[in-house]
């Protein structure tokens, strides 16, 4: 929990002096001998600089290479918080204070890498260790009420992500995924609406009911809607994710060995756009946002759809499947059929949905197309302002006709070359409104410790989303 300067904190709570400037920093808490000393080290090239006051340790940090651009310096802010965050928590002290006279964006940036790096997923582990570190106090002038609500809020919203994606499908079908949405839009302010299998059939959503096919259990389609009496936006935003609570690829079972392992990873999409909602209505920022989910698992079965198929999607078009693991854009492009009912002033889509934009971009970017170009500005300002980067691949119309088919309207597949390219180009044929698509395969999930992204899930596209929505409503 991160607030403000409290008074109240024991003396010997440790203090962390955060800096841009090694000439300049709160001097007060030193004594001549030990200023000596903080000066000199800072010299030396050292970030960190640790003094042992006996009742309490106080360290100065610094951070923010000047000659670097503003979004490098603050992700700077974010990596130097996380090395604190264990720091703190290596000497088990419950609390502490920051203290940050002249700054603001790089105290909440170091808050922020702090607070991120401080998630543990612990819930399956029996006696694992608790972090120490509760409570982050800020002594930063600088930095206000609402800055610090906000700041809880996107952390909280993004742990809770990782959370969802960390739990293993056999404790979070697609069922259990849309009770852990009924119960955020309860906790948050917003209204949810789960559509069941009978629903799904009513209204022929063929993409999601052929992919369920091979599933023991059944999908759902959750529709989270958030509206502010106050809405700046006439037409909403509709944000949708893939909910693949697990995909094995089905029939076409995935062939590289190891690449099942992490699966429950691909409903990603789906914790990003429901937990940024979250945090939209947490901070009820006066716009209008409606978020759609469709979910299942992708498997084998007896009934499995097999490839070969030819499946009639929710909008009415024909696909061939030609590949049962390519069956994220299947349920997506019936959910962005389902979009048009709202008149969108912009979608935005999050999905694992491809291993080409992993490899393309590897876990430091997501891949990013978009029909949107008025748009593209702000959501790139957005993509530096919380680090969470983007890179832009073409729509070109060449690569939609890799998914000619012989017998249907469209195949699922585009062939070995720009894999994300293509996946995009199949979901195209299914909007008609400005349009962004977020391929987040090589973001979501990481398999090693990756700074306050930690290990595991990293809640990507939250604070991505948040930042976009929140300066759209001002
Ligand atoms: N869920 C996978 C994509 C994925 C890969 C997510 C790595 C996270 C990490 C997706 O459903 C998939 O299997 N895509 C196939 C598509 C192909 C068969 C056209 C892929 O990328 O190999
Ligand atoms: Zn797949
Ligand atoms: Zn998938």
């Amino acid at each position: 929990m991160i607030q403000k300067n409290n008074t109240n904190a024991n003396p010997d709570t440790p203090l962390i002096i955060l800096t841009n400037n090694i000439h300049r920093f709160h001097e007060k808490d030193f004594t001549a001998e030990q200023l000596q000393y903080v000066k000199k080290e800072l010299k030396d090239d050292k970030k960190t600089v640790a003094v042992n006051q006996y009742d309490r340790m106080v360290y100065v940090c610094v951070a923010g290479n000047s000659k670097k651009p503003i979004y490098i310096q603050k992700e700077e802010f974010r990596k130097a918080g996380h090395q604190m965050a264990s720091v703190i928590n290596k000497i088990k002290a419950k609390s502490v204070i920051i203290r940050a006279d002249g700054l603001r964006d790089e105290v909440l940036c170091f808050t922020e890498g702090m607070a991120l790096a401080n998630y543990q997923f612990l819930k399956h582990k029996s006696g694992g260790k608790k972090n120490s570190l509760e409570v982050i106090a800020l002594q930063a002038p600088k930095v206000s009420e609402a800055d610090m609500q906000w700041l809880n809020t996107v952390v909280e919203a993004t742990c809770k992500a990782r959370d969802l994606v960390n739990e293993p499908v056999n404790f979070l079908s697609a069922v259990q995924l849309s009770d852990a949405f009924e119960k955020m839009g309860k906790e948050a302010g917003f209204k949810v609406k789960v559509l069941h299998k009978k629903d799904i059939e009513k209204l022929k959503m063929g993409g999601l009911l052929s992919v369920n096919l091979g599933s023991q259990d059944p999908p759902t389609f959750t529709v989270m809607e958030y509206k502010s009496p106050k809405a700046k936006n006439k037409k909403p935003f509709v944000l949708v994710g893939k909910g693949v609570v697990y995909d094995t690829g089905g029939l076409s079972l995935k062939p590289t060995a190891n690449s099942m392992d992490y699966m429950k990873c691909d409903m990603g999409g789906s914790a990003a756009v429901s937990c940024a909602l979250y945090a939209i209505a947490k901070a009820k920022l006066p716009v209008h946002v409606v978020a759609l989910v469709p979910a299942t698992d992708n498997r084998p079965g007896e009934k499995a759809y097999v490839p070969g198929d030819v499946i009639t999607m929710y909008s009415g078009k024909t696909v061939e499947v030609l590949n049962t693991d390519a069956e994220g854009r299947l349920i997506l492009a019936d959910a962005l059929h389902y979009a048009k009912q709202f008149n969108p002033s912009l979608v935005m889509e999050f999905s694992t949905l491809t291993g080409a934009a992993s490899s393309a971009l590897g876990k430091y970017a997501a891949a990013f197309m978009t029909t949107a170009d008025n748009q593209k500005q702000a959501i790139m300002k957005s993509a530096e302002n919380v680090f969470e980067r983007i890179v832009e691949f073409p729509l070109w119309e060449e690569y939609g006709e890799l998914l000619n088919s012989d017998i249907a309207d469209l195949k699922n597949i585009g062939g070995p070359v720009a894999g994300m390219i293509t996946a995009a180009k199949f979901l195209e044929n299914f909007i008609d409104y400005p349009y962004m698509h977020f391929d987040i395969a090589g973001t979501a999930f990481v398999h090693a410790e990756d700074s306050y992204r930690s290990k595991g899930a990293t809640g990507y596209g939250v604070r991505l989303i948040a930042d976009f929505i929140k300066n759209k409503s001002k």
